[in-house]
């Protein structure tokens, strides 16, 4: 089955195409256009000036799917598009086009939650190891506006364990790249300028000038909000001879110390044997390597999935392949175009 994803949930325009062989998915085309230039003046994501580039780029981005593959309309099996969560001016633009492209080549069309797309998207790798089809998996969703922690037990069966309790770790990234005169999005930046740092102590950790935050709560749930904060006080405080690797290194343990080893306490308590990292902070090397290193120190057989790169993003292929998931499960409402609009607070 061909299937054909659209994705304009936030600020990068996605079209893609998916061929499902044996229930196996293949990469066929996973174009993204990328607003970050347009925004990046503002220092984040102006949801008016998001609708208007997807409206400008859907069609062009349509077009090249055309292209490539020739006989696309006749082909085509289903249409997935993302309903939420999401900018609501963003998401309607690919909900219109989903909905007229549906409606003009009769074709089924299915809705998709955003986030489902990210839980799934290491299925899609072509790049890092594909994992084979197996549920129980736990998905650690950390990106811009989410830091989730999922027990994914079937298709639109999750368990939400917890989540970020302010803002997201993406979100924290940003807005600390912000203080340090750093560009948008922040979460690159920080981690290029991290590694400038070298701490001077041989195979040791540090002592941590932030503390991670929640660590030792007894929950799954995170905050960044107060972290920002104590790297905002910590800039004002030191006004000379502080380096902004420095900070950047400090900050980026603090935030990813959490991630792991709330997963990893995760995985035990539930015994499940399959994490994925999924989201735009899944593609942060340092995050790997905490990962790494801790499954080695506790001893657990533990297998970890991370995305191909360019899956980590907001892209097309991860929901034209949860659409077709979805449509396994019920092809009867595939027809409804009034079943699809948009939900902005959509959650798990
Ligand atoms: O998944 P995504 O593309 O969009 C959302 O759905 O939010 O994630 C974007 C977020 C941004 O906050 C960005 O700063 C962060 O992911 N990010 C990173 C890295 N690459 C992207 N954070 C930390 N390290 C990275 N290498
Ligand atoms: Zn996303």
């Amino acid at each position: 089955m061909l299937i054909l994803g659209i994705e304009t949930s936030c600020d990068d325009t996605g079209i893609a195409l998916v061929e499902i062989n044996s229930g196996v998915p293949i990469n066929l085309l996973n174009l993204i256009s990328s607003q970050v230039k347009i925004h990046a003046k503002y220092g984040g994501v102006v949801p008016y000036l998001a609708a208007r580039y997807h409206e400008k780029n859907l069609y062009v981005l349509i077009e090249e799917a055309i292209k490539k593959h020739r006989h696309l309309k006749e082909a085509l099996g289903l249409i997935a598009v993302t309903v939420g969560p999401g900018l609501g001016p963003s998401l309607l633009m690919g909900i219109v086009a989903a909905k007229l492209l549906s409606y003009s080549w009769q074709k089924p069309i299915i809705a998709v939650n955003h986030l489902e797309g990210h839980l799934f998207s290491p299925f899609l790798n072509d790049v890092f190891e594909r994992p084979i089809f197996n549920l129980p998996f736990l998905c650690l969703l950390v990106s811009g506006g989410h830091t989730e922690l999922v027990v994914v037990k079937g298709v639109g069966e999750y368990l939400v364990l917890g989540r970020t309790l302010d803002d997201a770790c993406g979100e924290a990234f940003d807005k600390v790249a912000r203080l340090l005169g750093l560009g948008y999005p922040g979460g690159p930046q920080i981690e290029r300028l991290a590694l400038e740092f070298k701490p001077n102590i041989k195979n040791q950790r540090p002592k941590l000038l932030f503390k991670p935050p929640m660590i030792n709560s007894n929950n799954f749930n995170f905050s960044y909000s107060g972290l920002k904060t104590a790297v905002l006080y910590k800039i004002k405080s030191q006004k000379t001879n502080i380096e902004n690797s420095y900070i950047a290194w400090h900050f980026q343990e603090a935030a990813l110390m959490p991630l792991v080893k709330k997963t990893l306490a995760a995985v035990q308590k539930y015994d499940i044997k399959t994490i994925f990292v999924a989201g735009g902070v899944s593609a942060n090397n340092r995050l790997k390597e905490l990962f790494k290193e801790e499954l080695e120190a506790k001893n657990l057989k533990i297998k970890i999935y991370f995305p191909d790169k360019i899956l980590t993003q907001d892209n097309a292929a991860m929901i034209a392949y949860v659409g077709y998931l979805k449509y396994l499960k019920k092809k009867k409402n595939a027809n409804n175009l009034e079943a699809i609009f948009a939900q902005p607070n959509l959650a798990l």
